[in-house]
């Protein structure tokens, strides 16, 4: 039977890479995984710092339990170009920086302490995708990922791959096919146990079959009573196959789900449905520690795009993500498109062999997520390449023949070698009609990109991000310009059959190369700042959602009489799914407003749009006049639903302190996220505030970044990650205008 431990302490790190660290345990930094090899400022960095060598060693010492037993590390992740020795002899070396990879132990290890050495690179080396041209991200250099110490006996389950049939019909069908490991290649007969469970583990079906060689198979047909795996109830189960073999036992496990999900011609189905895919794209970083976070804020992204954002989308641009998302996404109902990693940039015969095994790497690892409904096979936005293309998208189709392939893309007429054509569509705001001042084309017709005489399976992959890069600090009519700009792709993407969605571009603010964004090494390219903490543009997701779901009300102002040109207020864009909006200023009548149909016929919820049509000006108050309170209210059936009161004599009044999680596990670094809002006395965020915020935390817990905080647009964010110790966690930030506040969490 096989055991897995998380090696998470004990490792000593190197901050430069020497080859005595092979043979001899040298003193260094004592750290935990996932780890991340330099710490970065958060803007203005300078991105060399981690492009050089760096060392981790970590003594094994040995176990009565190793003894005649199959023992290997198990890398989730290490950025880049891993070579991993024990006892000075070489036992891997893996040059992706985001598949995982084992390094076989077995036979070499001693009866007393063992050294094991790894030495990672972070150097941007052109042999290696995604590397050899400029990239818009960061691939911040360490051990990333977890690591496991895996002992099993001779013959051992390597993997699992479980197909299912006749999703749709109450008589389910699955094929379960179990890959044997057998590294000492013995002779060896035995059975496997395969039982298909609840995702709690209770048995509903089961079958054996005999098992001698490199693989099995079982195929269930006829189930009946099997729920399948939707948006709104992701019903997962559990496949269990536990294996008696002459050469050992073993017994793993893979979650599944059923579900049908089909790119046609006329639209994307999820079971049979017709679905519109409004996404986002996501990076895997967070700021100060790239991207070395553990498993409670991979989950917390997807949580944030399916309830917060509303998407039913994430694109995992440009790399395959942790598992632990990817959980998180098949637990939550949120669907993933996952691609391989690059950036524009295709190299020499080498760098595509790799970038083939990248393919079936990130295939093998994750083909059993119901969320997954698309591979990108192509390296994001790069020329066409027929050769190497038609090997990527041969070994996709080889190794699953049940999921559409894609290619993201951003050249017009490009050779569609994959089942979608997945556009990077940027032409909102760079057509001839924006220019000259017309109503813009936020998307083109796929005919008009593909240029085939026929309609394809058609999906936009990115848009707006670099169009219209918006702060959340920014002034409040670019924040308005960039909502409308999101919103217009939305409507156009809802208004034409043939396209499956769009992923706009992108989930939250990044930090990137010099030779991408605003120059202090952030692309401001997020619907959410670099803490997730939303600008106006993520309402405008949010609010398509149904109201069933949640009532969203979001004015796009700062209400202030002279912060846009010409001191107007209007127009004032309310991102909402109520029926109506009233706006009530002061005690002037209400006005009443409906959704924007006109402008925005095919968006679900078309957002109120109050301007001249509705509100005279003078009754706002004119220029020199007297500047009032107001309120907006959501109607729904003829009832008031929701209000958002505006102040017309914002002061700063309370410290807002908001934390994701108050238990933390103490086992893991564990993190979790904190935000801090300084807010007007109507509760909005006050957007010109300065003042800076000193932040303490005490016990078993420790503050990822700088102790002093700049407010940025009423609000900053950290993360607190868990020490390793057991106990209390104080947390306090404190003002000079707004005092202190303090929370108390909990290691257990
Ligand atoms: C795309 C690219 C993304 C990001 C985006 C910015 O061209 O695929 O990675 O750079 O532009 O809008």
């Amino acid at each position: 039977m096989r055991s897995l431990t998380r090696l998470d302490t004990g490792w000593t790190f190197h901050t430069a890479f020497s080859p005595e660290l092979i043979t001899a345990i040298a003193p260094g930094t004592a750290v935990r995984l996932p780890h991340n090899a330099v710490d970065l400022e958060m803007t203005y960095l300078d991105e060399r710092c981690y492009q050089q060598e760096f060392g981790y060693q970590r003594i094994l010492a040995w176990q009565p339990e190793y003894a005649g037993r199959e023992i290997s590390l198990e890398f989730d992740a290490a950025m880049a170009n891993a070579v991993v020795w024990v006892n000075g002899r070489q036992v891997a070396a893996h040059k992706d920086g985001y598949t995982p990879f084992s390094a076989r132990l077995t036979g070499l290890l001693n009866e007393g302490d063992n050294l094991v050495t790894v030495k990672i690179d972070g150097s941007e080396n052109p042999e290696i995708p995604p590397f050899g041209g400029q990239i818009d991200y960061l691939t911040y250099a360490g051990i990333y990922r977890d690591v496991w110490l895996k002992l099993t006996d001779a013959v051992s389950i390597a993997n699992l791959k479980v197909e299912t049939s006749s999703e749709l019909s109450d008589a389910k069908g699955v094929r379960v096919t179990g890959f044997m490991a057998n590294p000492t290649q013995v002779a060896f007969t035995g059975n496997a146990l395969v039982e298909l469970c609840t995702v709690d583990g209770k048995v509903l079906h089961y079958q054996t079959t005999a098992v001698s060689g490199t693989s099995f198979s079982v195929v269930f047909d006829k189930l009946a009573g099997l729920k399948l795996w939707a948006l709104d109830a992701p019903q997962l189960y559990l496949m269990r196959v536990s294996t008696t073999t002459s050469a050992g036992t073993d017994q793993l496990s893979t979650r599944f789900g059923f579900r049908t999900a089909a790119f046609t011609a006329e639209g994307f189905f999820l079971n049979g449905q017709p679905l519109k895919i409004r996404g986002l794209n996501r990076h895997q970083s967070y700021p100060y520690v790239g991207y070395a976070m553990g498993r409670r804020a991979q989950q917390k992204d997807a949580d944030i795009l399916k309830h917060e954002l509303k998407c039913n989308l994430a694109r995992t641009s440009h790399y395959p993500q942790s598992t632990y998302f990817l959980d998180r996404c098949d637990e939550i109902g949120l669907l993933v498109l996952e691609e391989i990693p690059g950036w524009q940039h295709i190299g020499g015969q080498a760098w595509q062999d790799e970038s083939v095994e990248n393919v079936r790497r990130m295939i093998e690892r994750d083909w059993n997520h119901p969320a997954i409904v698309s591979w990108g096979v192509r390296i994001n936005e790069s020329a066409d390449n027929h050769a190497f293309y038609s090997r990527t998208n041969a070994m996709a189709r080889e190794l699953d023949g049940s999921r559409a392939i894609g290619g993201i893309r951003c050249i017009d007429n490009s050779e569609l070698l994959e089942d979608v054509y997945t556009m990077n569509d940027f032409f909102n705001g760079a057509g001839p009609e924006w220019l000259a001042g017309r109503e813009p084309v936020p998307l083109r017709a796929p005919r008009a990109v593909t240029g085939l005489d026929h309609e394809v399976p058609y999906l936009v992959t990115e848009h707006t991000g670099h169009m219209y890069p918006t702060k959340r600090f920014d002034a409040e009519h670019r924040q308005a310009e960039h909502v409308t700009r999101h919103l217009q792709v939305l409507n156009t993407a809802y208004g034409n059959p043939v396209i499956s969605g769009a992923i706009g571009w992108c989930m939250f603010d990044y930090n990137t190369h010099k030779d991408f964004g605003a120059g202090d090494r952030i692309c401001h390219h997020g619907v959410m700042d670099i803490f997730r903490e939303p600008k106006f543009a993520a309402h405008a997701y949010a609010s398509q959602c149904s109201p069933d779901e949640q009532v969203v009300l979001e004015p796009v102002t700062y209400w202030a009489r002279g912060e846009k040109d010409r001191c107007d207020v209007l127009p004032i864009i309310v991102l909402t799914n109520c029926d109506y909006v009233e706006l009530k200023v002061g005690d002037f009548a209400p006005k009443r407003a409906e959704p924007d149909r006109a402008r925005y016929p095919h968006l679900p919820h078309a957002p109120v749009i109050f301007d001249s049509r509705q509100v005279n000006m003078n009754d706002l108050g004119a220029w020199g006049m007297l500047w009032r309170d107001a309120i907006f209210t959501g109607y729904i059936d003829g009832k008031a639903v929701a209000s958002v009161a505006v102040s017309g004599n914002p002061l700063p009044t309370t410290l807002q302190l908001q934390v994701d999680d108050t238990v933390l596990r103490s086992g893991e670094k564990d993190s979790t996220r904190v935000i801090v809002r300084a807010l007007d006395q109507a509760g909005r965020p006050l957007p010109f505030l300065d003042d800076i915020v000193t932040v303490d935390v005490s016990g078993a817990a420790q503050l990822l970044g700088p102790r002093m905080l700049p407010i940025k647009g009423g609000v900053t964010g950290f993360w607190v990650e868990t020490t390793g110790a057991v106990g209390d966690i104080a947390l306090s930030v404190s003002t000079t205008r707004l005092g202190t506040q303090r929370l108390s969490l909990r290691a257990e």
